[in-house]
């Protein structure tokens, strides 16, 4: 009797040392961070070992930064869809291209009240919990309230780089073209 409580025991444990090292796993996979350097305000991000479809979150300036690299599939949807705005954009034109990859980069505050919208890696979107909003994999809003889409931060290309804080030409096209707002 004693033998089977023991391996009932030996066996719970191996069973929870599974589940927290899952948890561990599915934690360092949401939130491995990226080569950077931070100075003054600039952020400098190598996003040449970002995973595809894994969002990453960065610090900018005390403000949550989202990266997604964006997969095969979410680039194709992205380039068929219009945005809803008056400009008839299309949601690729959200997009950062680096290299051959494309990249959502923009502030993680939801453009409603501010609070910080969850990625559903299943459906590859973003739900605010606070008031219900949402955005798609482009980070452009697909259900109010929220009133468009999350802001992309101030960034200049440098090779397989990203500076945040400095507009590059690419950026200052975004905020002439009403893509996104300054933040
Ligand atoms: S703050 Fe996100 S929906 Fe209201």
């Amino acid at each position: 009797m004693a033998d089977r409580r023991d391996f009932m025991g030996m066996a719970l444990g191996a069973f929870t040392g599974l589940g927290a090292l899952g948890a561990l796993y599915a934690a360092k996979r949401t939130w491995d961070p990226l080569p950077s350097v931070k100075a003054a305000g600039f952020t400098t991000l190598d996003v040449s070992k970002a995973p595809e479809g894994v969002l990453i979150t960065e610090m900018w300036r005390g403000k949550p930064i989202f990266v997604l690299k964006q997969t095969k599939e979410m680039v194709e949807k992205a380039k068929k869809k219009e945005i809803s705005n008056a400009k008839g954009h299309k949601e690729i034109e959200r997009l950062i291209k680096i290299g051959d990859s494309y990249f959502m980069i923009t502030v993680g505050l939801c453009t409603h009240l501010g609070c910080i919208p969850g990625y559903r890696p299943e459906t590859q979107d973003f739900l605010c919990a606070c008031h219900g909003g949402m955005y798609d994999s482009t980070a452009d809003v697909t259900k109010a309230p929220p009133p468009r889409g999350l802001d992309i931060p101030p960034y200049k290309i440098d090779g397989n780089k990203l500076v945040l804080g400095e507009e590059g030409p690419e950026y200052k096209k975004l905020v002439e073209t009403g893509l996104t707002q300054r933040v």
